[in-house]
Formats: structure tokens, C-alpha cells, sequence
């Protein structure tokens, strides 16, 4: 069978890395006998600037069909990031049911974590990241504009089925792992969604006894990260938690660069997206120097999800062996002074 792949490069480094990636993507498949094809689609800011809209009216029926869909990012200097995100990446999420947000982060072998004591393997953890709703459903409004009253409102949602569904990946991935769990929240000051959160974690729980849960405040959790990042395993975490915590995971093993993500039916009626954790960057936009090893440990990420685990191996294995070489290319983020596509060409060496 050939998989179908949707790419939508975005704005920003997102076209840089993706782009550039994409030539050791496909040796890598290649290699491995896997076969797929990828359509491109050019949506994001620029067609916003020029069309009014990121996406065309039918954009979700025409992504539908595809095995997967994999984004670089969306962001723009002329956009509101309200309407970036919203207008694309949301839009997708949430009319997939990309209830899973799955981040993991990992410290490689020749990588210096800003935390110094912590060498290559020593912090090894996924974030489980509810994706569809909590802080970020489109819930508010605003009133009174201008006057002394003038307010604002923004609501957070938590659903059965969204909550279930992010916890239960999170338990079932505690079982496959370390068996420890680690919920958290900030129940003590949301008293409605998040205590109903924490209430599904329990009953939840009941169907693993085996997995060993651990309940955190998002302020102490915080903290930990820093303090004790080797002790996670599997973090289960609100829409906004997920989302920050999972920045300050990237940065304590090296850089938000490096970082993979994937937004996740679990039920597989919709495709799966699979982007890198960072966003458009403007700031190094057009320099050639963003890493793509985000954006290669993403296609990781889609490889395995659709079954491919000896190819998704095989793109972890190098990153794994180029982050362990002291002699091979790196970008400025982790210390280097090469480039993007000095780094993909290299990685395209290593593949097994
Ligand atoms: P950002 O992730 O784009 O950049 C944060 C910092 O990390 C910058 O200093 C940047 O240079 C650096 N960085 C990011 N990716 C890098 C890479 N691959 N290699 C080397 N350095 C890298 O976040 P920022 O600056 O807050 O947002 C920029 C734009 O991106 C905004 O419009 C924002 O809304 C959007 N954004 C989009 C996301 C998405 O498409 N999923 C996620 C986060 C932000
Ligand atoms: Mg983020």
C-alpha cells in the first residue's frame, strides 16, 4: 500500500524545515519499502494576506482522506496570532477530534540540557496534552468596548469525551512505560473543569490499578520540572498546561528545535497531524539556520502511528547517532554554527 500524506508547510521556518526534512523522509522510506506520497498544500498566512481566509471554506473535506497530515507551522508579523492559529491549526484539531496532543521530551547523548547535571537518557518523558477544549475552546466575548465597564469573558470547556480521551492515552501509556502517572491541574483555584478533570482521572484510573498516579498543581509542577525532571514519566495536562509545560520540556533538554508533537484521533475516523513544537520563528526566518530535527522526530512521530515502526526507528537512530557525534553539524540553538540543510544532508548519511 502507498500512504497519503497531506503537508501543509505554513509560514515562517515552517516551509524551511519541512521542505528540507523531506528529502531524508523520503530516502529514509525508501530504504525501508515503505511507500507514500505527499500533497502539498500552501495554506497559512500568506493566503490569509491575500484571500482573507488561512484555509479555503472546504479544507477539512479535502484533508479527510489522507492517511496522515503533517504542518510546520503557522505565525505571521502582519497576523493577529489569534487569527493564525485559529484559523488553521484549531480548525483541524478540533474538527478531527485530535483529542490527543502526544509531546515527548527526550535528553539525547551530546546534548547539554541548561539543567547540567542531567546527561544524555536521564530526562525521558511524554506530555499527554488535551487538545480540543479546555482553555482554548473559542468561548467569550466582550462587552462594553471603550467605557469604564468594558469587560471581557473567556471560558474554559471540559467535555466527558475530551477529558476521557486524553486521559485514558495517558494511562495506557503509562502502562507501556514506567507505569506511573502524573496529573496535573490547578484544582484548587478552578474548582468546576478542573476538579471534574481530576474526578475522571480517578474513575479512569479504577480500569489501572497498575499505574501508580501521582497529582500535581501546575505552579509546584512547574517547579519540578526544573528541580526533578528525571522522576516524570507520563504527564497528563489541560489544553494551557500542556501547552506551556511542554515549551519548558523543550527547553530543559536542549532546545524547543528539537521538539516533536502530534495531535491524535484516537479513534482513527480522522487523520493524525504531526508538527514540531515550535512555532513560525520570524526571527530566524529566511537564515537557513532553524533545526529541523523538530520536524524530523515528527515524521517519527507519524511513522509510528501509522504502523512503520522500523522506519520510525530508523529516523530516531539518526538524530540519536548525529546528537552524539561531537564532530557532526548542528544549528546555533544547540551550539553549532551550521545549517538546516547542512544538518538534513548529514542526516541522510546516518540512515539505516
Ligand atoms: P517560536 O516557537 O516561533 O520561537 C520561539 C523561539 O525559539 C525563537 O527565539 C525562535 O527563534 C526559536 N526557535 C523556534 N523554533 C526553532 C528551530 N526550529 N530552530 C531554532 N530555533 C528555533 O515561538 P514565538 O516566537 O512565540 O512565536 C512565533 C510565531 O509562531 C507566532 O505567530 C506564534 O503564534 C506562532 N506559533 C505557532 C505555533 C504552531 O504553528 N503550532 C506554535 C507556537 C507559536
Ligand atoms: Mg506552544
Amino acid at each position: 500500500m502507498t500512504y497519503d500524506v497531506a503537508v501543509i508547510p505554513g509560514d515562517g521556518i515552517g516551509p524551511e524545515v519541512v521542505d528540507h526534512a523531506m528529502a531524508l523522509v523520503e530516502e529514509a522510506a525508501a530504504a525501508h519499502d515503505v511507500s507514500f506520497e505527499t500533497t502539498r498544500y500552501d495554506w497559512g498566512s500568506e493566503r490569509y494576506l491575500a484571500e482573507g481566509a488561512m484555509m479555503p471554506a472546504d479544507a477539512l473535506d479535502r484533508l479527510r482522506g489522507y492517511d496522515a497530515i503533517f504542518l510546520g507551522a503557522v505565525g505571521h508579523p502582519d497576523v493577529p496570532d489569534h487569527v493564525t492559529l485559529h484559523g488553521l491549526r484549531l480548525e483541524i484539531t478540533k474538527g478531527f477530534k485530535q483529542h490527543v496532543c502526544k509531546r515527548p521530551s527526550y535528553l539525547f547523548e551530546g546534548v547539554t540540557s541548561p539543567l547540567r547535571e542531567y546527561a544524555g537518557g536521564d530526562i525521558d518523558f511524554v506530555v499527554y496534552r488535551q487538545n480540543t477544549e479546555g482553555e482554548y475552546a473559542d468561548l467569550g466575548g466582550r462587552e462594553y468596548g471603550g467605557f469604564d465597564n468594558e469587560v471581557a469573558v473567556q471560558s474554559a470547556l471540559f467535555t466527558r469525551e475530551g477529558t476521557e480521551t486524553i486521559v485514558r492515552a495517558a494511562f495506557e501509556a503509562a502502562t507501556e512505560r514506567a507505569g506511573k502517572l502524573t496529573n496535573i491541574t490547578k484544582s484548587n483555584a478552578q474548582a468546576h473543569g478542573m476538579v471534574f478533570w481530576d474526578d475522571i482521572v480517578t474513575e479512569v484510573g479504577e480500569e489501572y490499578p497498575s499505574v501508580e498516579v501521582e497529582r500535581l498543581l501546575v505552579d509546584a509542577a512547574s517547579m519540578d520540572f526544573v528541580r526533578r525532571p528525571d522522576e516524570f514519566d507520563v504527564i497528563v495536562a489541560s489544553n494551557l498546561f500542556g501547552d506551556i509545560l511542554t515549551d519548558l520540556g523543550a527547553g530543559i533538554v536542549g532546545s524547543l528545535g528539537l521538539a516533536p508533537s502530534s495531535n491524535i484521533d484516537p479513534t482513527r475516523i480522522h487523520p493524525s497531524m504531526f508538527e514540531p513544537v515550535h512555532g513560525s520563528a520570524f526571527d530566524i526566518t529566511g537564515k537557513g539556520i532553524a533545526n529541523p530535527i523538530g520536524t524530523v522526530l515528527s515524521w517519527k512521530l507519524l511513522w509510528e502511528h501509522l504502523g512503520e515502526e522500523a522506519l520510525a526507528r530508523a529516523l530516531h537512530d539518526a538524530v540519536a547517532a548525529q546528537l552524539a557525534d561531537p564532530g557532526a553539524p548542528r544549528t546555533p540553538d544547540i551550539g553549532g554554527d551550521s545549517g538546516t540543510e547542512a544538518v538534513v544532508d548529514d542526516l541522510r548519511l546516518r540512515i539505516e
